[in-house]
């Protein structure tokens, strides 16, 4: 049993590795993203690549809106003593308006990130409740003004779909309003940024969509000035057609902005239904041009953004996950794949 499963998956590595050929593509020629779509087409970006002389002009040439990558999250802002730092996200939102672009801030409550400053206030003179909305205030505050949103609270439905996670926040400030209360912060900070509840398979998960959208409905009724969802849109290539667009329609009906916040596609993290590279690479054009397709069909007022994470394959966090990945729209040179002329041929006016 042992020895078939390592022959098996011998076998797949040598098929993967000598399949990587079909990633050479005839090169296709696009015009940019920014001006083929309707709305405002981002990436995520973190501090250091503002000094890569040949991702830059990609980006300028390519993007409409920039979100920091993770420059912007407490593990970067929060230090150990619990005092902030800005460095990063300051150069990120200078670089966005040097080129014109819009920030989109990502991401303010998550409950992956729990810095030990906030971990440690137990006993402490301040309250855990003022701490979050000093943090809150501060960070949402600083870039009021230019930040056109800002993803308030980040992936709070279990992964199964089933309830909402715990996480330091829910056990101190309760489950559903913890999250109320950090709308309500970042709306005091800003009065002008789109709220966002962002998280990740609702297109592949419809129960974890459905608990999703429950959710924002709870948080409304409770007073959270929610302005929009995010769909990550994180999604492998053998997605069964039809599930991005049916994901993007039921999010629309609750009438907020919709932004695709995070996508890629990834090679890897299918589950074997197509079998060689060549195919993967033609499901990952195919579910591209669909959430294109599927985004420009929903209201114009409500298509916030539809951002990518990540343009070149090389930049991908996927990569670090499995360097056989190439989940993104251009190549390690940045040339555009077969997917970005997919993308924009799924575009509609
Ligand atoms: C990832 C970034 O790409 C990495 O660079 C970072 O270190 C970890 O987070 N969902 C999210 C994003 O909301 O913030 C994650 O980004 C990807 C999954």
């Amino acid at each position: 049993m042992t020895l078939d499963r390592r022959i098996v998956l011998g076998g797949g590595l040598a098929l993967a590795a000598c399949d990587r050929r079909a990633d050479a593509q005839t090169p296709v020629s696009i015009p940019p993203l920014r001006s083929a779509a309707a709305f405002p087409v981002g990436v995520c970006v973190q501090e250091e690549q503002l000094g890569d002389p040949s991702l830059v002009p990609l980006i300028a040439a390519q993007i409409s809106q920039v979100t920091p990558e993770w420059e912007m999250k407490m593990e970067y802002i929060v230090k150990d003593d619990g005092s902030f730092r800005f460095e990063a996200p300051d150069r990120i939102a200078a670089f966005a308006r040097a080129n014109g672009m819009r920030l989109f801030g990502h991401t303010l409550i998550w409950y992956a990130q729990v810095p030990g400053a906030f971990e440690r206030l137990e006993g402490k003179r301040i309250k855990f409740g003022d701490a979050y909305r000093n943090y809150i205030l501060a960070v949402a505050g600083r870039y009021h003004g230019q930040a056109v949103g800002w993803d308030v609270v980040n992936e709070a439905v279990a992964e199964d779909g089933n309830g909402w996670r715990d996480s330091l926040w829910s056990q101190k400030l309760g489950k559903l309003q913890h999250m109320v209360l950090a709308f309500q912060h970042a709306r005091e900070a800003d009065p002008d940024a789109v709220l966002f509840l962002n998280d990740y398979n609702l297109e592949n998960i419809p129960r974890k969509r459905a608990t999703f959208m429950k959710l924002v409905e709870a948080l409304l009724k409770a007073g959270a000035p929610i302005g929009g969802v995010g769909t990550q849109t994180h999604l492998a290539a053998d997605l069964a057609p039809g599930e991005i667009t049916k994901a993007l329609k039921d999010l629309a009906s609750l009438g907020l902005m919709v932004h695709v916040s995070e996508m890629d596609v990834s090679l890897t993290r299918s589950r074997g239904v197509l079998k060689d590279r060549s195919k993967l690479l033609a499901g990952q054009s195919r579910v591209y041009a669909e959430a294109a397709e599927a985004f420009s069909s929903l209201p114009a007022a409500q298509r916030f953004a539809f951002t990518h994470w990540g343009l070149r394959d090389k930049d991908s966090w996927l990569k670090r996950e499995n360097p056989a990945d190439a989940p993104l729209l251009f190549d390690d040179a940045g040339r555009p794949k077969a997917a970005a002329a997919a993308w924009i041929g799924g575009l509609r006016a």
